[in-house]
């Protein structure tokens, strides 16, 4: 079904339901021009008046200037972008400090304009669409005192169950304002019980799953790193209690953003919630003089009755199929090597060629030589910023590994921190007031290293021009993209004292406009995102980046956990997997080369080792696997995947892909620490065809019905601490008799 917006009147309401096969989102204009919210959820047909708001007298709710009865308040009104200081109590979605400094707001609905399709936002990643697969509502409001007009953007798309929502501000005044607050998206949800799904990490931990209950007063799950950080991901879920992956309600919520951010949570006194994400306010101002407006990012908001998988699918086609602009979002990803746990920063010309020619006969696809290729790098104490090859490791350059491995039949792959400075550069011995720094106060270090200020084009002029001399040098099918510390002593140079609350935005804008144009001069370069593994693994990242390495914590059974957080939002395509050296450098922790291969090859696939290291045994396996993972990487990349068993309640995990017609899957099952006396666990599948029958790795044939319902064993006695089995679901003939 296509998206559909309707405009009607209900008791005199102007009312707009957003729908589609799927959902409905329902928003209406009542007394006062106050924009309110009634409903986001499972498709209903028409609005017709039903969750009207009772008119009731709240003892200190404020009521509006010319009220005839007390029994009207915004004090507890479900509204869309509500503001503070005319009547609403609980947190607003937007504060701006005016000229008379007054910082109260009340905005009044203006008028409406509905479009086709969903454009992007100038400077910031978000979501697009062309005309037949969306619909945009856009509503004006307006604050005739503080002379600003807000303008909110909802698109439905056709089929999905995601609304995406983001915000413009105006001055339309004669004197400039500051905003201090501008929210994505506000919702406010009547009475319920739902609990709070986050992902909360830390570095080599990224992306862990909690649900707790929300209680009255406010929850916040920020980050002022100025990235979305290892620590708190810029998602968050309302879901009902007890909700697994195949059942249950649950309201995700993915900001489309890489620098600091912020949900928030609030139970208010009558047990409604409202919740918010956007730019975290915490030290952020900006200015806006007569005329000039201000974009946030955007959110995507996504409904399921169907449990968690049905979120995630739900997000992941949306990614894959309206967010991710590089032309590599729907090409099968090759298999990487990558030298930096082979080699860190001791090699050398001699060694990286063996490393390429032992794993083109490994058949990997793709080599990439990650740290210490430029300047004088040889630890992480230099050369950020001189991003020139480093000849007396390289004496031929890069171009003469490049042929090398073009001459092998793969790709070849540079990493770079463009982000970044080192005290110990040329960069800086030249310009050492482009770190960012507060004047008069020492740079904190982190990684020995500072953090340019991409948001200043003299700045980004430079690292472009560097990167450009190198790319347009050697022959180049990849780049990893790294940026391994989070910026402190926050301070732009180029702006005046009342605007350094721009500062870390600005940032991020830089950073985005260098991807954008990076990306643009390069479309056939395959970008990889990266921060220190997985700190800056958004949404926003992957509209220029279609996948990101998932984490520096490259030990097995640590990544069953991290990849099954991560798939909540991102499809498995999107996450960086590698097959790393034993013992494990992250945990000290020895895991077989199948297991290690299995969660691997559940995700966009590679390897972090010297393959010298390898035994003839592991060399067999590797090779096996390679060749497996080409055979299917169309369906675990692009097909759909089920989360079946969770690592964070289980002492096993498992997880499935399907393809579109039903007729294939294949199932990895993964049981982390041995027990003697083995409970078993049964295996049940989900989203194969009930009516088909399916043979299961050559063997065994059995309807879809009964593996998606009896289920099936899969591991007797387990003979060791993790171990994994696959199984290769494929159709047999089409229906029963
Ligand atoms: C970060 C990345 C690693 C590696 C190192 C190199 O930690 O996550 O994969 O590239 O930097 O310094």
């Amino acid at each position: 079904m296509p998206a559909q917006i309707k405009v009607s009147k209900v008791n005199h309401n102007l009312i707009f339901h957003l729908t589609n096969s799927n959902i409905s989102y329902i928003l209406g204009v009542e007394e006062h021009d106050v924009l309110t919210h009634y409903y986001f959820g499972k498709r209903v047909n028409d609005y017709s008046g039903v969750l009207s708001y009772p008119r009731l007298d709240r003892s200190f709710s404020p009521n509006f200037a010319d009220a005839t009865d007390r029994n009207y308040s915004i004090d507890t009104f479900p509204q869309e972008y509500p503001s503070f200081g005319a009547g609403d109590f609980r947190e607003p979605a937007v504060v701006v400090d005016q000229a008379n400094g007054s910082s109260i707001t009340q905005f009044a609905y203006q008028d409406y304009q509905i479009t086709d399709g969903k454009q992007t936002l100038a400077g910031l990643p978000s979501t697009f669409a062309d005309s037949a697969d969306a619909k945009t509502l856009s509503i004006r409001l307006y604050d005739h005192v503080a002379k600003i007009t807000v303008k909110l953007n909802y698109t439905i798309f056709a089929d999905s169950t995601i609304i995406t929502r983001s915000t413009k501000i105006e001055n339309n005044g004669e004197q400039p304002v500051v905003i201090r607050r501008a929210t994505s998206m506000n919702l406010d949800i009547p009475r319920n019980n739902y609990q709070l799904l986050q992902l909360p990490g830390r570095y080599a931990e990224e992306r862990q799953l909690f649900i707790e209950d929300i209680n009255p007063g406010i929850k916040v799950l920020d980050s002022k790193r100025s990235a979305s950080s290892h620590m708190q991901s810029p998602f968050f879920a309302l879901v009902t209690p007890g909700i697994n992956e195949q059942s249950g309600t649950a309201y995700g919520f993915s900001l489309i953003y890489s620098g600091s951010h912020k949900s928030m949570i609030q139970k208010d006194p009558y047990e409604q919630l409202r919740i918010q994400m956007g730019i975290n306010d915490f030290n952020f101002n900006w200015q806006l003089a007569k005329k000039q407006s201000f974009q946030t990012p955007e959110v995507m908001m996504n409904y399921s009755d169907h449990g968690l998988n049905a979120l995630s699918q739900s997000f992941h086609q949306l990614i894959q199929h309206h967010l991710i602009r590089s032309k590599f979002v729907d090409k099968p990803r090759p298999i990487l090597i990558n030298n930096w746990e082979a080699t860190y920063f001791d090699f050398d010309e001699e060694k990286i060629q063996r490393i390429i020619k032992k794993s083109a006969e490994l058949g990997v696809e793709l080599f990439v030589l990650d740290d210490g290729w430029f300047g004088h790098r040889n630890d992480d104490k230099s050369s950020l910023g001189d991003w020139y090859v480093n000849k007396q490791k390289l004496p031929n350059g890069l171009s003469s590994l490049a042929n090398l491995t073009h001459k092998l039949n793969m790709k070849f792959g540079l990493w770079f921190e463009p982000e970044m400075i080192s005290a110990d550069s040329d960069l800086y011995r030249e310009h050492p007031d482009w770190a960012i720094q507060t004047p008069n106060r020492p740079m904190s270090l982190g990684r020995d290293q500072y953090v340019l200020d991409f948001g200043r084009k003299e700045i980004r002029d430079n690292i472009f021009k560097q990167m450009c001399a190198i790319l347009d040098h050697a022959d180049i099918d990849y780049i990893k993209w790294d940026m391994n510390r989070n910026i402190t002593e926050l301070y732009n140079r180029n702006l005046p004292a009342a605007q350094q609350g721009e500062a870390a935005h600005r940032y991020i804008l830089g950073v985005y406009d260098f991807m954008d144009k990076l990306t643009t001069r390069y479309p056939n370069i395959l970008f990889e995102g990266c921060s220190g593994g997985g700190g800056r693994f958004d949404a926003g990242m992957l509209y220029y980046t279609p996948q990101i390495w998932t984490s520096d914590n490259t030990d097995a059974a640590e990544r069953v956990r991290i990849q099954y957080g991560t798939s909540l939002v991102f499809p498995p395509v999107a996450m960086g997997a590698h097959v790393s050296k034993v013992t494990n450098p992250n945990t000290g922790r020895t895991i077989d080369i199948n297991f290690r291969s299995m969660v691997a090859s559940s995700a966009n696939m590679g390897y972090e080792l010297d393959p010298f290291t390898l035994t003839d045994e592991q060399i067999k396996v590797v090779e096996t696997e390679n060749q497996w993972y080409k055979d299917n990487r169309d369906l675990i990349q692009f097909g759909q995947l089920y989360r079946l068993i969770s690592p964070f309640k289980n002492n096993q995990a498992a997880w499935m892909f399907v393809n579109d017609n039903q007729s294939e899957a294949i199932v990895m099952f993964f049981n982390l620490m041995n027990q003697p006396s083995y409970p078993l666990t049964v295996l049940k599948l989900q989203g194969l065809d009930p009516d088909t029958k399916y043979q299961i790795n050559g063997r065994q044939i059995a309807y879809g019905s009964e593996l998606m319902n009896l289920g099936f064993y899969p591991m007797g006695q387990p003979t060791h601490d993790f171990t994994s089995a696959r199984f290769e679901i494929k159709k047999v003939s089409s229906h029963a008799e």
